[in-house]
């Protein structure tokens, strides 16, 4: 048996952390590999994940030499200001570097807007069904989040968002493409919206998938910055450019709101491997396309085989669908034990459905064997 973990033999704490932090249900991330490994006694190799949206094809080799170089400084602290990158961002997407902010992946970029702009008892806005970190960042801070109701397809009804601001409200959340559900809004929604928005608000649209968008589909969303000063896009490079393990993404913002962020991130908030890995992955736009390409294969090859299977799923415009199976905790459970991660997402108030990432070509065949497996169990 394994010894007690030394936790165990420590006294309680009398210290309490405040009532909104006693509140927050912790974020569940997609099962490790190593984890599900340990609790089966399987090989590490046998089990594939398909439950982070990450590019399973990981970073090119382009980024890969990169990441090795940028080792031979690893005594050094990073660059706190991002010089490079913000310079590589800046020329691929003819945005100044004063109107970016690099964060820890955008995750960083989503806490620091609320850590900068966010007081106790004040709201956010955000739709049901959306990414689980904007309620989480809101709680952080002793905000009030207000989740509105989405629309039939469980994408976000915008109009109804925007009836959900009041007074004090200071931050809504947008996601586009949508995070577990895959929806999509058409960038003159978005564009009427931002009309719509008080100035006094931040709208955070964040565009984490936005690299799996067919070109046409792209929104000028860091255009509309330059319109909107209370809008700030968050852009990731845990997706598409296949380097979530790095933590590395990026907000774009007018310079003025830029500085408040900077005011309250960590000196050092992006690694230099990150960083460098960001750079490289930035010039490689081959790679980025033929992962695209590739996601929009594996979709159409989930598609066929779930609709053998009887299955339903949200159309999705990102690199995972979510598919209505019944008994979502159930299949679950029977993919882990054939090997197979997923993610269930009752969390998000979907009992009934699982997301799944497309994986390479294999893994999306593995995963259709698993899930006729396991609807039968
Ligand atoms: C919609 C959305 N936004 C932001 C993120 C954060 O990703 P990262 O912090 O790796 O950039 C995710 C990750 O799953 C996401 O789905």
């Amino acid at each position: 048996m394994n010894a007690p973990s030394p936790a165990l033999h420590m006294r309680e704490p009398t210290v309490r952390a405040p009532e909104h932090v006693r509140n927050i249900a912790r974020y569940l991330p997609g099962k490790p590999i190593p984890e599900l490994a340990r609790e089966l006694g399987l090989e590490e190799r046998s089990i594939i994940k398909l439950a982070s949206n990450e590019n399973p094809r990981g970073p090119s080799l382009a980024v890969r030499a990169a990441i090795a170089a940028a080792t031979e400084e690893l005594c050094r602290y990073p660059d706190g200001d991002g010089f490079s990158l913000k310079a590589a961002i800046s020329a691929r997407y003819r945005i100044a570097p004063e109107a970016l902010v690099l964060g820890n992946g955008s995750n960083d970029i989503l806490e620091l807007v609320t850590q900068a702009f966010l007081l106790p008892g004040q709201r956010t806005v955000y739709s049901r069904h959306a990414f689980a970190v904007y309620p989480l960042a809101t709680q952080a801070r002793g905000g009030i989040g207000i989740e509105v109701a989405a629309q039939a397809d469980l994408g976000h009804d915008l109009e109804a968002m925007r009836h959900a601001i009041t007074a004090d409200t200071r931050i809504v959340f947008v996601a586009n493409p949508n995070n577990p559900t895959g929806t999509w809004l058409r960038p003159e929604a978005v564009a009427a919206f931002l009309e719509s928005v008080p100035g006094e608000v931040l709208v955070v649209l964040d565009e984490a998938y936005n690299e799996y968008l067919a070109p046409e589909q792209h929104a000028p969303s860091s255009a509309w910055v330059t319109r909107h000063p209370n809008l700030i896009v968050s852009r990731t490079f845990s997706k598409a450019y296949g380097l979530a393990a790095l933590r590395v993404g990026y907000g774009i913002m007018h310079p003025g709101v830029a500085d408040m962020l900077n005011r309250v991130r960590q000196p050092f908030n992006v690694n230099a491997l990150a960083q460098a890995a960001a750079v490289a992955a930035l010039a490689d736009r081959d790679y980025v396309d033929e992962s695209r390409a590739l996601n929009r294969q594996g979709m159409a090859q989930l598609e066929q085989g779930l609709r053998a299977l009887g299955l339903t799923w949200v159309p999705s415009h990102a690199n995972f669908v979510l598919v209505r199976v019944g008994d979502g905790a159930g299949v679950y459970q029977r993919l882990l034990r054939q090997g197979v991660i997923v993610r269930p997402v009752a969390n998000y108030g979907l009992p009934e459905h699982l997301r799944i990432t497309i994986g390479l070509p294999e893994e999306n065949a593995r995963f259709l064997a698993a899930l006729a497996v396991a609807l039968r169990a």
